[in-house]
């Protein structure tokens, strides 16, 4: 690394020790097209010390017995290794993209196999490279963060794109969770995607959305606080005003951050949100890539 790179990273980890409080309550923004961390936005909203970041809440049992994977894990594919399930001759692909725990969390697993039940190829990449955020108190979430960049995920997820439609896949769409939003919003600038949904969304700043080039939809929950209702509704505007793209939001009631893939399976109405949330997904992918 030359001086410039040490300056750069000694300059970041200074702006990430002066906003990260002892509680933890870090937020991370988009900055200058970087990104970095800044407090909460809203004192009112912020968890209290007990609590856990909201992004880290609720964090996926890992061992759950989700009743069996349809799919498998293949070690390369466009630099990736990745959870592949459905149908090869689909004709269409959904990317799924995962929050901060990473592609072998058995219930987004789970989504991938009911989207790909839907008549999708679906492709779960690891972008955190064997590394997800683990509960690990010697490794704090805000220097775990520090490496894991979801704008160079974006760009990483490009030789998968191009690998997939090498194998005949011509319309491809990315759905993102948490972490996994940032990315699929960093795609939709891009030509490389036909349509994206991003469910509560971590790191997403209301300027992204007016380089928005592909249809979006964005599935908030009214309880989040990290991307609460009013940040959401900023989203929207901004969309509104970026002509270019057709894009669809909600709030769904009641719905903390997490609702779409870390939900609490033992409470019927959490369960019932998720689904929902997963049938918008599809719809909305049905719409941009099914043409017919
Ligand atoms: C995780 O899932 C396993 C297998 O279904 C179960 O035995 C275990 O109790 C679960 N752990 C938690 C913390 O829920
Ligand atoms: C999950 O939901 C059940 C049923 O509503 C509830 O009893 C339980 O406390 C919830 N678990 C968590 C971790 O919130």
């Amino acid at each position: 690394m030359g001086d410039t790179g040490i300056t750069t990273l000694l300059r970041c980890l200074l702006v990430v020790l002066a906003v990260v409080d002892a509680a933890g309550t870090d937020y991370l923004a988009k900055e200058n097209g970087g990104w970095h961390v800044s407090p909460s936005p809203s004192p009112s909203s912020a968890p209290s010390p007990s609590q856990k970041h909201p992004c880290l809440d609720n964090s996926p049992n890992m061992t759950e017995n989700t009743g069996g994977e349809a799919g498998e894990v293949v070690h390369d594919y466009g630099g990736l290794e990745a959870y592949v399930t459905g149908s090869r001759h689909a004709g269409c692909c959904v990317i799924l993209v995962s929050d901060y725990y990473g592609f072998r969390a058995p219930r987004l697993r789970q989504i991938a196999d009911k989207v790909a039940y839907s008549g999708y190829y679906v492709v779960v990449p690891d972008l955190l490279y064997g590394d997800p955020y683990t509960d690990d108190p010697a490794r704090p979430f805000w220097l775990w963060i520090m490496t894991h960049s979801p704008v160079e995920a974006a760009e990483k997820t490009k030789p998968l794109i191009a690998a997939l439609k090498k194998d005949g896949m011509s319309f491809v769409g990315v759905g993102g969770y948490c972490w996994g939003g940032k990315v699929a919003v960093e795609l939709s600038k891009t030509e490389e995607t036909q349509a994206v949904v991003v469910s509560h969304p971590s790191l997403v700043v209301v300027h992204d959305m007016n380089e928005v080039k592909r249809p979006i939809e964005i599935l908030g929950g009214e309880s989040d606080t990290i991307s609460p209702p009013l940040l959401v509704h900023q989203f929207e505007q901004a969309l509104d005003q970026n002509k270019r793209v057709d894009h669809f939001v909600k709030i769904f009631p009641k719905a903390p951050h997490g609702f779409a893939c870390r939900y609490n399976a033992s409470d019927p109405f959490a369960v019932k949100t998720a689904e929902e949330a997963r049938a918008d997904m599809i719809k909305w992918f049905d719409k941009y890539l099914k043409q017919h």
